[in-house]
């Protein structure tokens, strides 16, 4: 087990290029197995989540070749193996299991899903999709068990607008009889970016990016190549490390339509953003000043860059009110940023970040994937030694994050942890 060391207050200077989107990656890979034929799927992210999604696709019998950032997936002989314990649990995605094998085989058994805890997190809208598609669907000692005789098209009306529920209910219907109509979908690229792999497949799928996707289904799916979409998180995360400690960066294939929100708010606070062809370019003109931040679905400001955008807030002046909408107890990395010296408080829903503050290195934990990169950011802002442990969480999702920090100027590096260390970080 590693730990990340940064030595804080070294400026970022220079460029840093995206990698393929996680959040398009964990669906896309499961979306293979729905193909009667090889799908390869190019620019996905070199991370953990999407190896323990290549072995998933191999225990069910898919044959999967890496090439870098490209992969080969071959689901001639996979067969609808019951998922129900082992990496499934690992990670929140593997819930796309349950949509492309009942799409698949009519049948599915998958463990509930791990991943990032960040208060509740049900998966009733995919079960009532599932259902309203023909399945039954039971909860068998911790694992989903989903059976169709035959899935038939329906209209599915989504209680809570969910990027996994619409993106689960694509996976299922786009083979089932006749119409499937999905209301108050969501519109995230990455909903977009699944649907084309679909459609590259086969599948008719019309109204992806509005709130109502339409799905004709079709008796069988082939193999196609697909190039996944950049990673608007990631991008958005080193934007926002730009901004909190960064004199130019430029920041490489992304796609700035798609963190249009987070772009507002940094112009806002008198970051300078310039947009060109598959480019960001931000420069830092301090002193900046505090904004508020409410997320919200596609297009609004997402939840994912929340936590950064709280180290960030620390760092500029005032005092800036954060609102998170789809998580409100996405809050796990507020007691360590206190640890840094960070003034925030928690009223109610939302969160105060009084700024401009000089952070402090400290020992600190990642509890999940962003708070990750919150602690990394108020690291590189922070007066001497950051030590982060909960490495595992980042590189759930951020691919070489030490490399591209590095090259930017950072001071950061990984060590290993002794026993002692371990024993503590496990008992905490
Ligand atoms: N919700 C329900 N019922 C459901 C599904 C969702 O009540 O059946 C609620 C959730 O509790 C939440 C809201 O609806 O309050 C939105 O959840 P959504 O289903 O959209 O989230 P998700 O699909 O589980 C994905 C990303 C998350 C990201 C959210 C919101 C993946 C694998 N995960 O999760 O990404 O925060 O959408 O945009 O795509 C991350 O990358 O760090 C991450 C957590």
């Amino acid at each position: 087990m590693q730990k990340l060391l940064i030595e804080g207050g070294h400026e970022l200077n220079g460029k840093v290029r995206i990698s393929g989107a996680k959040n398009s990656a964990v669906a896309l890979l499961p979306a293979s197995i729905l193909a009667d034929s090889t799908v390869t799927l190019e620019g996905l992210p070199e991370i953990s989540d999407v190896y323990t999604l290549g072995d998933l696709l191999e225990e069910i019998g898919g044959s999967v070749s890496w090439n870098g950032q490209d992969v080969t997936i071959q689901p001639e002989k996979m067969i609808a193996m019951p998922l129900p314990n082992g990496k499934v649990k690992k990670l929140r995605a593997s819930y796309y299991f349950m949509g492309a094998m009942l799409g698949k085989f009519n049948k599915a058994v998958i463990g509930l899903p791990g991943g990032c805890y960040l208060g509740p997190r049900p998966i009733d809208q995919h079960i009532k999709g599932f259902e309203a598609l023909g399945a039954e669907v039971t909860n068998e000692q911790g694992a989903i068990y989903l059976r169709a005789k035959e899935l038939r098209g329906a209209r599915i009306y989504l209680d809570v607008v969910s990027v996994g529920a619409t993106i689960n209910i694509m996976l299922a219907a786009v083979k089932a009889k006749g119409k499937t109509i999905i209301e108050n979908a969501a519109k995230e690229p990455e909903i977009i970016d699944v649907a084309t792999l679909l459609t590259n497949m086969g599948a008719k799928i019309k109204g992806v990016g509005t709130d109502v996707i339409r799905i004709e289904g079709v008796p069988s799916l082939h193999g196609c190549k697909h190039t996944i979409i950049p990673d608007r998180i990631e991008a958005g995360t080193y934007a926002i490390a730009a901004a909190a400690q960064g004199k130019e960066v430029v920041i490489d294939n992304v796609i700035s339509q798609h963190i249009e929100s987070l772009i507002a708010k940094l112009r806002e606070m008198g970051v300078t953003v310039e947009e060109s062809d598959e480019q960001l370019y931000i420069a830092n003109r301090k002193p900046l000043k505090s904004v508020d931040i409410k997320t919200l679905v596609y297009p609004g400001f997402p939840t994912d860059l929340q936590q950064p955008f709280t180290s960030l807030l620390t760092q500029v002046t005032g005092t800036g009110v954060i609102t998170d909408t789809i998580y409100s107890a996405r809050l796990k990395h507020i007691d360590e940023l206190r640890r840094m010296n960070a003034l925030i408080k928690v009223e109610g829903g939302s969160v105060i970040v009084s700024g401009p503050t000089q952070l402090q290195g400290a020992k600190v934990k990642a509890s999940d994937l962003r708070a990750g990169a919150a602690l990394i950011i108020a690291g590189l802002a922070a007066n001497g030694i950051t030590e982060i442990t909960g490495v595992d969480h980042i590189d759930r999702g951020y691919e070489k994050i030490t490399d591209k920090l590095t090259s930017l100027g950072a001071n950061i590096w990984r060590k290993d942890m002794t026993q002692k260390e371990i024993a503590s970080f496990q008992n905490s």
